[in-house]
């Protein structure tokens, strides 16, 4: 065992660095200059629209959406696709998809447009609607999968016959202002650029038609747009220490004060010893335990000090000689089935991942600029979807690292530096707290408490004879 090496002597710099980097990534994560994420530099939502024919007043598009984000994938109720219309344009048919409103159509008589409204909304329909409402890669309720996890489901696509447009390459005004969210905001989009007309090859490849027109919308997701707390905290334990460090107290929301009138901004928990009853739907009277307050909520939480819905336990499990062994455990605290989590991990010994037991894995490095971070999910039918709070509500995989030369026990060497759960960063335990080696303070502990056995010992020995 390695682990009793001195390793304490350079703690303080070290740990002012870790705070450091701490401070930048707050302020980073809080007053981004723009949309990016150096973990997934070139994650986006790109939206092609591609017109396909011209119709008497306007055309036929065939709009597309790819998500070409790594890890960041959109969970039901789905996106919402919005612009503004650059002239008087209409929808006169949509498949695959539909416009929320269908605003004031009064102006036309026979035929009455799917929506004349000049910002109109768009969301996927649901899955199961009848085959002539459908298009290709459509009708999935909105979901719509990360490029790395779910690639099959990251593109979502849905026609529209545009009305009172323009009907050449030249006449046709692109639509402004194109906003989308899930359905809370988070992602900003550039303006419509036009670009190469798309080609679609036939079935058996020998041939390709061309779209008309295209253009592109490019969408970035930012974590200071979407302006929620945090979803998810990290807590951690190694086999050297016996004490768990637990989540940050707050780390998502303070614990509701039972005593107090409850305010507004205080979510609804439930005590986890009130397991067995958590009810799906807000009670309406409160107990002694369960906590209410009069706004419906989304869904239950069971109450903790962290008040997070997804808690992520790191455990430095096993020291091997080459080889050490970390577990991750993610419980669910929500009443809320996760279906394709995912989550990221950044930690130095990443680029030397042996391993993975129960989780798929994948490295993050597909730029070349970070070696460090790696994505796990997990295994279609097995463990890929995390259950509601509870007995099941938890996934775990326990995973094998090859040490490379920076490896120590120290410093908290064997800690992840960041931690997302779908996309949304967990709030780590203060650096400071960390579990430490059994340092020199207890060896000397150790050696005082030998010195006064042995004066003891002595004493009573001496006192015998
Ligand atoms: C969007 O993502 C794709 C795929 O990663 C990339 O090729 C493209 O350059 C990105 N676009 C922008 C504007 O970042
Ligand atoms: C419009 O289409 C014509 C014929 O295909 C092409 O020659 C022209 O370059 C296009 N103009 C624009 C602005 O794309
Ligand atoms: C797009 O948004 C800008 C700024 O919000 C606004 O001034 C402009 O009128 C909008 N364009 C359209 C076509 O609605
Ligand atoms: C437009 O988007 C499509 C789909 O993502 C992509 O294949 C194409 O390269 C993009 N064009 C430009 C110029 O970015
Ligand atoms: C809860 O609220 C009561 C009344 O305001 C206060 O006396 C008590 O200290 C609070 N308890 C906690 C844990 O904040
Ligand atoms: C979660 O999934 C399980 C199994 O598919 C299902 O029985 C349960 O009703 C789901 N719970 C919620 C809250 O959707
Ligand atoms: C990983 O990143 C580190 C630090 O930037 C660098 O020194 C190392 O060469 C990289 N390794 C690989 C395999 O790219
Ligand atoms: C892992 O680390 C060892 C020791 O530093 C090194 O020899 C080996 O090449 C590394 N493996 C990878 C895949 O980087």
């Amino acid at each position: 065992m390695e682990i009793s090496s001195s390793l304490e002597l350079d703690i303080k710099p070290r740990w002012s660095l870790v705070y450091l980097a701490a401070l930048c990534l707050f302020l980073c994560t809080c007053f981004p200059a723009e949309a990016f994420d150096p973990l997934d530099p070139n994650g986006n939502i790109t939206i092609k629209w591609d017109v396909m024919s011209w119709t008497a007043d306007g055309y036929v598009a065939l709009v597309t959406m790819f998500n070409y984000q790594q890890y960041r994938h959109i969970e039901a109720p789905g996106w919402n696709l919005g612009w503004h219309w650059a002239k008087k344009e209409v929808i006169w048919n949509m498949q695959g998809a539909q416009a929320t409103m269908q605003g004031d159509c009064s102006k036309f008589h026979g035929n009455i447009p799917h929506c004349c409204k000049p910002d109109p909304t768009i969301v996927d329909l649901l899955p199961g609607v009848p085959y002539s409402q459908q298009s290709a890669n459509c009708c999935r309720g909105g979901v719509l999968g990360s490029f790395a996890q779910d690639p099959a489901n990251s593109a979502a696509s849905f026609q529209v016959i545009v009305g009172n447009a323009g009907t050449s390459n030249t006449t046709v005004v692109l639509p402004k202002n194109f906003t989308l969210s899930t359905p809370g905001p988070g992602y900003t989009c550039g303006p419509a650029k036009k670009v190469k007309q798309s080609l679609f090859p036939s079935p058996d490849g020998r041939r390709h038609t061309q779209a008309l027109m295209t253009w592109n919308v490019t969408c970035a997701y930012s974590q200071f747009l979407a302006q929620r707390a945090p979803t998810c905290c990290v807590s951690f334990s190694s086999f050297y220490q016996e004490a768990i460090v637990p989540c940050r107290t707050c780390a998502c929301n303070c614990k509701p004060n039972i005593t107090q009138p409850l305010l507004s901004t205080q979510p609804l928990c439930v005590d986890p010893t009130d397991a067995l009853t958590m009810p799906t739907t807000p009670p309406l009277v409160n107990g002694a335990s369960s906590i209410i307050r009069n706004q419906p909520v989304p869904a239950l939480l069971y109450c903790s000090e962290d008040m997070c819905p997804i808690q992520i336990h790191w455990h430095v499990k096993v020291n091997y000689q080459q080889y050490w062994r970390a577990k991750v455990t993610i419980t669910n605290r929500h009443v809320k089935n996760y279906t394709l989590w995912n989550l990221v991990v950044q930690h130095p010994n990443f680029n030397n991942l042996t391993e993975s037991f129960s989780f798929t894995y994948k490295p993050l490095s597909a730029y070349g600029t970070i070696n460090d971070t790696a994505m796990f999910w997990g295994i279609k039918y097995y463990n890929d979807m995390l259950m509601a709070a509870g007995p099941e509500g938890n996934v775990q995989s326990e995973i094998l690292l090859q040490k490379d030369s920076r490896f120590t026990f120290g410093q908290g060497w064997a800690f992840p530096h960041r931690i997302l759960f779908n996309g949304d960063e967990c709030v780590l335990p203060p650096p400071d707290s960390y579990p430490s080696l059994p340092n020199a303070a207890s060896k000397l502990r150790v050696l005082t408490s030998f010195l006064v056995m042995s004066i003891l010992v002595l004493c009573v020995l001496a006192a015998i004879l």
